[in-house]
């Protein structure tokens, strides 16, 4: 049980002037409570690649299953994929559509057929896992900031209880508070079992929170492999748009000195400092 993605390619409007061969041959696999992140500068084909995973996009070379069913356009399973495979746009624009916050969050489970005794308790929860309060309930999600509109963008794929989650630049809009306090969530979700695609420029969160790393550069998977050998690799062979921030890179040196340090800051560390434990 897993996401399986297999060489998968994709070409925008093939054919014509416009072709553009946003992805070649990717591949990689999300096992429930893996953390895969992609990382790649700006039109590497990242979020081509995200939306294959619950069929925004079909694949036209290659492959995409969820827990052995095939992503495509005519399978009969593209409910239960679209169930299991939450998406979170990189722009919340792209996803709120509803009148207040309760009804958007309300969207997901009231569509998987939740009964309706137990919205508002999956509304609140979800609400309450982003860190916002109920005092969001009636008001518009239109008219929130760019940060609490990621937070409910968030909120509105978690409270469908999804098996997997697919988020496309999350950490946009977010204050570095904001940006940890979903690194932790994120990471209470894998070990509850949750599978996690991050697509990210945030090299740092990726480098320290995944299991393995995806980098695209113009659509060719040029590495998918551990945080460690990322940091390695980028050390070693720098790519434009990724640069090893201070820490990774002060990690790789002093470890050719033959040093054993953590690669980047550590969540437990950060977990501790949020919530006031210093011990
Ligand atoms: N709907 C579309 N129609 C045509 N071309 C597209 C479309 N969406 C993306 N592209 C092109 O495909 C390539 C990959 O785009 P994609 O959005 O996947 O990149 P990205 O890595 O997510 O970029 P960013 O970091 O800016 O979000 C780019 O060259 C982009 O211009
Ligand atoms: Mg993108």
């Amino acid at each position: 049980m897993s996401i399986v993605v297999e060489r998968l390619s994709h070409t925008y409007h093939p054919g014509t002037p416009l072709e553009t061969h946003a992805l070649k041959d990717a591949s990689l696999e999300i096992p429930p409570g893996g953390w895969v992140s992609v990382v790649g500068h700006t039109g590497s084909g990242k979020s081509t690649l995200a939306q294959h995973l619950n069929g925004l996009i079909y694949p036209q070379k290659g492959s995409v299953s969820v827990d052995g069913m095939a992503v495509e356009e005519k399978s009969p399973d593209l409910r239960e994929i679209r169930r299991k495979v939450g998406f979170v746009f990189q722009y919340p624009e792209q996803q709120l559509f509803a009148e207040t916050v309760f009804e958007e969050i309300a969207f997901a489970p009231r569509n998987w057929g939740v009964s309706e005794g137990e919205i508002p308790a999956r509304v609140t929860s979800a609400l309450s896992l982003v860190g916002l309060d109920e005092g969001y309930l009636p008001r518009s999600p239109f008219h929130l900031s760019g940060g609490e509109k990621r937070k409910i963008a968030i909120a509105s794929v978690l409270s469908g209880a999804p098996g997997y989650l697919v988020l496309d630049e999350p950490t946009a809009g977010l204050d570095s508070f904001s940006r940890k306090e979903l690194v932790l969530l994120l990471k209470r979700l894998q070990q509850d079992g949750m599978g996690l695609l991050l697509v990210t420029h945030d090299l740092d969160i990726a480098l320290q929170a995944s299991d393995s790393i995806v980098i695209l550069e113009r659509g060719e998977q040029v590495l998918s492999a551990s945080p460690r050998e990322v940091i390695d690799h980028l050390q070693a062979h720098p790519l434009p748009g990724l640069f090893l921030p201070d820490i990774p890179a002060l990690s790789a040196l002093l470890r050719t000195c033959g040093r054993e340090v953590p690669l980047t800051w550590d969540w437990v560390i950060l977990k501790n400092a949020l919530t006031g434990d210093r011990g």
